[in-house]
């Protein structure tokens, strides 16, 4: 009897074990915060390919979504392809409608939604609701946020402002952003994302974007700041592509992610890349004094799925299946990689 007793004991005691192992090897814990940045959607209502582009990515990021809808939903810019014609601005509104009511939807702007002499102000304040517990944006830099959410920081950058360095204006963003990272580690949140529409560095048609003299005195600033806030990446956009471009100083990485693939016009690389390199590669360059090294980008319509746990972020980058049968709708994922979390001096 009492080896009998003995024997079921350990039977339990095995099952356990294994329902424990199973557990933590096939269940990770879910992520803190669930977040979707998508860019380039460069929404124009006379153009019925484009507007087709553009529904395939919402789509797919509203099935993705439908059950578990992600805490925030951020647009790297170029919403609109012509800022001045409301009717690109409505077809954005309507055909994003279904993420903007399933999450927080915030956007900073791009070069089409803010060229010089136009002022997409009046749309974003229309479009873009921030909590009321958001800071207020400068009046100088209506277009720049800070905030934490679910113990994260989000840095949302106007790039515009430093592609037009002949103002005051770039070094009061600058300055600006010094003081709201600054305040992010007081509030101990971690990781810290900046997200803005031109990519500090790139391989698309926009790759000389901050090659001039002021702009990358201003990016090594931006960097400067990254490292000494420990910030865990910038997502942007511009580039129609998905890539990433990664760099060291001195054991802190500065971290790139290029998400333009929302619905406007693909394209791939600018510069030249070997040919025996294929989408997702790794390769090397120089840009403006520093060792870069980039993936070879993925010309693709696409999201991104963005899963933060405490010590890594996760990302998907899904692409829109709108393959047969008609009607149905899936994702691809055609790249999943994670950026670590680095911790503040
Ligand atoms: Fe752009």
């Amino acid at each position: 009897m009492t080896g009998a007793r003995s024997c079921h004991r350990l039977a339990l005691l095995f099952v356990s074990l294994v329902w424990c192992g199973w557990c933590v090897a096939g269940e990770a814990a879910p992520p803190r915060l669930r977040l979707f940045v998508l860019g380039d959607c460069k929404c124009n209502d006379s153009s019925k390919t484009h507007r087709q582009d553009v529904a395939d990515v919402v789509r797919a990021m509203y099935y993705r979504s439908k059950d578990d809808p992600p805490g925030l939903v951020i647009n790297t810019g170029d919403l609109v392809d012509d800022v001045k014609d409301p009717r690109d601005w409505k077809r954005f509104s309507k055909q994003h409608a279904p993420l903007f009511q399933m999450a927080t939807y915030l956007a900073v702007p791009g070069n089409h939604d803010k060229p010089r002499g136009t002022d997409c102000r009046s749309w974003f304040d229309k479009l873009f609701k921030f909590p009321e517990s958001v800071k207020p944006a400068p009046e100088a830099l209506p277009f720049c946020r800070a905030f934490v959410q679910s113990g994260a920081g989000f840095v949302l950058l106007d790039s515009e402002i430093f592609s037009k360095a002949d103002s005051a204006l770039p070094q009061k963003e600058i300055d600006w952003l010094s003081g709201a990272l600054a305040a992010l580690g007081e509030q101990h949140a971690s990781p810290v994302m900046l997200f803005m529409h031109s990519p500090p560095f790139s391989l698309g048609t926009h790759y000389k974007g901050w090659d001039g003299k002021e702009t990358t005195a201003f990016r090594n600033r931006m960097m400067e700041l990254c490292r000494k806030h420990a910030v865990a990446a910038v997502f942007a956009g511009h580039e129609h592509y998905f890539g990433r471009a990664k760099l060291d100083m001195d054991g802190y990485t500065f971290q790139v992610v290029v998400t333009g693939g929302a619905g406007a016009t693909l394209h791939t690389a600018s510069v030249k890349v070997p040919d025996d390199l294929d989408a997702g590669q790794l390769f090397e360059r120089n840009v403006g004094g520093h060792r870069v090294q980039f993936t070879v980008p993925r010309d693709l319509h696409h999201f991104l799925e963005v899963d933060i746990a405490d010590k890594e972020m996760t990302v998907r980058v899904f692409e829109p299946d709108t393959g047969p049968p008609a009607g149905y709708y899936d994702e691809i994922v055609e790249e999943r990689f994670t950026i670590p979390i680095p911790k503040a001096e």
